[in-house]
């Protein structure tokens, strides 16, 4: 799907101490929306933030939030995190029913995204195909920031592209994300590109969102 690039910094990397104006940090750099890890510490094996942190950037910038819930219940939690959020994405290795909490979350006006762990094969998407608006494909194990970027997952991304030909719906990637692994998962297919670690310490956040979003030229 060749679109435009989206960036995305994810606040998990952010000050918490500051975290209104490390949000508006972002906008003024930039971003085209925030990213913001929701973690329970069964899913994955730490914990993060709930949905007030959600409401303290929803005040700060005025653009979109997009609310990736590594939860092992996410169906319980969509009404919590709609509030402010204009995209919420849940796994598809989740234990509630993903059609249902997926009709949720777009019943309320939002986008509906489906995330893969990097075990999970690409088919594991196909049986609610029509059902999301974006597929997010994690290149690192879902749980902390700082990871290194998991080239194998490249292969994953190019055959959800050719998949997402037919009926097209864009590609997020997840983790380890900078210059050179953006221009990789772009060249790969992938639109949307969080990065946490990368653009936080960037000494030039605005130069780094630029760069990543100019990985559209490669196509
Ligand atoms: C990991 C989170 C990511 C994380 C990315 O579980 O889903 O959004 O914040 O951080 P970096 O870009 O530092 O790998
Ligand atoms: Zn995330």
């Amino acid at each position: 799907m060749n679109g435009p690039i989206t960036v995305l910094p994810s606040m998990l990397a952010a000050d918490y101490g500051a975290l209104a104006d490390e949000a508006a940090r972002c906008w003024r750099a930039g971003a085209d929306a925030l990213h913001l890890d929701i973690m329970d510490g069964h899913f994955v094996p730490n914990l993060s933030f709930g949905p007030d942190i959600v409401k303290v950037c929803r005040k700060a910038v005025p653009i979109p939030l997009d609310v990736h819930l590594m939860l092992t219940r996410p169906d319980l939690y969509i009404d919590r995190f709609a509030d402010g959020a204009d995209a919420i994405s849940i796994h598809v290795e989740a234990s509630c029913d993903i059609a249902a909490t997926l009709a949720d979350i777009r019943g309320r006006g939002l986008r509906a995204g489906l995330v893969l762990r990097p075990k999970t094969p690409a088919s594991a998407v196909l049986p609610f195909s029509g059902r999301f608006d974006y597929v997010l494909v994690m290149t690192v194990e879902p749980g902390y920031g700082g990871q290194s970027f998991m080239a194998d997952m490249l292969p994953k991304i190019r055959e959800l592209a050719r998949a997402a030909n037919g009926s097209p719906f864009p590609i997020m990637v997840d983790g380890g994300i900078n210059a050179e692994t953006g221009r990789l998962c772009v060249e790969a297919g992938a639109t949307e590109l969080v990065a946490g670690s990368y653009l936080f310490k960037a000494p030039d956040m605005a130069a780094a969102i630029r760069g990543l979003r100019g990985c559209a030229d490669v196509r």
